[in-house]
């Protein structure tokens, strides 16, 4: 990893298969930094224990999610892949940071208030969870942090509470920048509605072909005969088929679209081509990973280890500066 670049922090909680709003939302603008950026990846395996339903199914989540990143292209040679668990050190950041982190602020968070309004089991990780997020990012000295919307709060508290810090011991830590992806990415599921698990409209990334034609031919349409012109802009499968074509290939499936004769079935059976396309090479590396547990686990152990070295050199920082006598500095 270069000095000059700057460094790009974010972390991914494992739950579930991925679907092409994680894909095109998420993952696909944070690849497309991996060569300007220093990209550090993490599994934010202590964030999802809230959302794991046992420890087998985190295990195998964790997986899922590994082997998602590395099919879609993350190179663990030239970033840095590593679990949030195997760093320690964000947990002992993240009590330090709490003792300045104000109760009021975090009643606020909508994490916090999104859980205790749906009746969740509201526990103390939950009301924690930007504090740790902080930990996450201040530990590493990330300069930028690509993230949805809905962590945009979580990012205003990490300034926030670094900014406490460095006011009352000296400036020790880094405030990042956040990055938030665009409306554009905003990718509709089968249903027109945003693309989620909880919402059972997806299109899953790496699906099977016969899944794969199941939810391509559940996408709800608008109801014109075969022979009847069609708007193409307001048709949830072209705005998929759009996403995962070249824009010669988008400008012709409008044309036809706009032109008559050209039902939504025509159109599906399109998508459901282009998927095998653009996704199937990508979906074989994806089997491949899940077949190699124990590779994903060295791979994730090496990127943790060199992560860890990092952690602790700005701990150590961090203790001295706080004035516990602990430890040898
Ligand atoms: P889900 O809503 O399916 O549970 P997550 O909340 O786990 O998805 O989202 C993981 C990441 O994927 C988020 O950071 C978000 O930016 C992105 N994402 C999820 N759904 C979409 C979507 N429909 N369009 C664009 N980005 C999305
Ligand atoms: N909270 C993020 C989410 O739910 C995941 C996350 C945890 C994260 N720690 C982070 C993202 C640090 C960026 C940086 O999507």
């Amino acid at each position: 990893m270069s000095e000059q670049k700057k460094r790009v922090l974010t972390g991914s909680r494992p739950s579930g298969l991925p679907h092409l709003g994680n894909y095109f939302g998420a993952y696909k603008p944070l690849l497309d930094l991996q060569e300007s950026y220093d990209l550090f990846f993490f599994l934010a395996d202590l964030h999802a224990l809230n959302g794991a339903d046992s420890a087998a199914d985190l295990r195998q989540q964790s997986l899922v999610m590994m082997a998602t990143l590395l099919a879609c292209g993350l190179d663990p040679h030239k970033g840095l892949l590593y679990a949030q668990s195997a760093v320690p050190e964000v947990c002992e950041l993240a009590w330090i940071l709490g003792c300045q982190a104000p109760f009021g602020m975090l009643t606020r968070a909508h994490s916090f208030k999104d859980a205790q309004a749906k009746g969740q089991d509201v526990n103390m990780g939950v009301f924690n969870y930007p504090v740790l997020m902080a930990a996450d990012i201040l530990l590493f000295d990330a300069d930028v942090v690509p993230v949805g919307q809905d962590q945009k709060q979580h990012l205003e508290m990490t300034r926030d509470f670094a900014q406490r810090f460095n006011h009352r011991y000296g400036s020790i830590l880094h405030l990042p920048e956040p990055k938030i992806s665009d409306e554009l990415a905003l990718v509709p599921g089968t249903d027109g509605e945003k693309m989620s698990k909880s919402k059972n409209n997806v299109v899953s990334v790496f699906a099977t072909d016969a899944e794969w034609k199941r939810q391509v031919m559940s996408i709800v349409t608008g109801t014109q005969s075969l022979s009847e012109p069609k708007d193409p802009v307001t048709c949830t499968v072209f705005t998929l088929y759009k996403l995962i074509s070249s824009p010669n290939e988008s400008a012709v499936m409008a044309e036809r679209y706009r032109a008559g004769g050209y039902g939504y079935g025509h159109a599906k059976l399109a998508l459901i081509e282009q998927l095998k396309l653009v996704f199937g090479p990508m979906r074989e590396r994806y089997f491949d990973w899940l077949k190699r547990p124990d590779d994903m686990r060295d791979l994730l152990l090496s990127g943790s280890r060199s992560a860890r070295v990092m952690a602790q050199r700005k701990l150590e920082q961090v203790q001295a500066a706080i004035g516990v006598i602990g430890r040898p500095f």
